[in-house]
C-alpha cells in the first residue's frame, strides 16, 4: 500500500505555544508541517507572515511545506525561501505570471507548488505540469480553517491524477481543507498523496494520535 503524507497545519495550532506545538509534530508521524500565509487581498483573511514561519524553523526538523494564500506571490518568494521555506506553493489565480514564478521557486532551491481554488479547472496545470512538484487542491474555499470538505474535490483528484500519468509528471497530489477521517481515506482512494489538517488535528485530545490515524488510515471516530 501505498503511504499517505500527513501535512499538519500550524494555523490551528496554538500560537502562544508554537515552539511545543512544533515539538509535538517533530514527535508525531507528521511528514511535512504546512503553513498557511494569507495577506488580507488574496483571500479576506490574514493569518501570519515572516516571524511567525521563523519561530517553526528554528524548532521544526521536518519540511515547512509554506501555502502563500498572497496576490503577485512571486514578489516574496526569496523571503519565504530564506525564512525557512523548504516547499512553497502559489495560486494559479494570483499571478499573470505563473510559468516564470514557478521557474523561480526552483531556482531558489525549493520544490515548487501550484495551487488551484475550489472553482478552477485542471485544465489550467496543462501546460506547467512538468514545472511543479506539488499540486494543492483546495478542498474550502481558502481563507479560514475549520471549513467543510467540498465533495467536488473528489473528481478533480481524478481528473489531476490522470494529468499526471499522462504527461510524465513526478508531482504529488495535495489535499487542503476540511480533512477528517470522514474523506481522508476517499482522498487517497481517488489519487490524493498529502493531506493537510488543521483542525481535525489540533482540536483533538492527542493531536500525536489523530496523526498517526490519519497516516494509517485508521478511523478513531
Ligand atoms: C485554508 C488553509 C488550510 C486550512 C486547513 O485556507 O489553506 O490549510 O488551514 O485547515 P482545516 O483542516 O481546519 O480545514
Ligand atoms: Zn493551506
Amino acid at each position: 500500500m501505498k503511504t499517505t503524507l500527513i501535512a499538519p497545519s500550524v494555523l490551528a495550532a496554538d500560537f502562544g505555544n508554537l515552539q511545543s506545538e512544533t515539538l509535538m509534530l517533530n514527535r508525531s508521524q507528521a511528514d511535512w508541517i504546512h503553513i498557511d500565509v494569507m495577506d488580507g487581498l488574496f483571500v479576506p483573511n490574514i493569518s501570519f507572515g515572516f516571524p511567525v514561519l521563523e519561530v517553526v524553523a528554528k524548532h521544526a526538523t521536518k519540511p515547512l511545506d509554506v501555502h502563500l494564500m498572497v496576490d503577485k506571490p512571486e514578489r516574496y518568494t526569496a523571503r519565504f525561501q530564506k525564512a525557512g521555506a523548504h516547499h512553497i506553493t502559489i495560486h494559479a489565480e494570483a499571478t499573470t505570471n505563473l510559468h516564470r514564478a514557478l521557474q523561480e521557486i526552483r531556482d531558489l532551491g525549493c520544490k515548487a507548488g501550484v495551487a488551484l481554488n475550489p472553482h478552477t479547472p485542471v485544465s489550467v496545470l496543462e501546460d506547467i505540469i512538468n514545472m511543479v512538484d506539488i499540486v494543492l487542491l483546495m478542498s474550502v474555499n481558502p481563507g479560514f480553517g475549520g471549513q467543510a470538505f467540498i465533495p467536488g474535490t473528489i473528481a478533480k483528484i481524478v481528473k489531476t491524477r490522470r494529468l499526471i500519468s499522462e504527461s510524465g509528471s513526478n508531482a504529488l497530489i495535495e489535499i487542503d481543507g476540511g480533512i477528517s477521517a470522514a474523506n481522508a481515506g476517499l482522498c487517497t482512494d481517488a489519487g490524493a498523496d498529502v493531506l493537510v489538517a488543521g483542525n481535525f488535528v489540533f482540536s483533538a485530545k492527542d493531536p500525536e494520535v489523530v496523526i498517526s490515524s490519519l497516516k494509517n488510515n485508521i478511523k478513531l471516530y
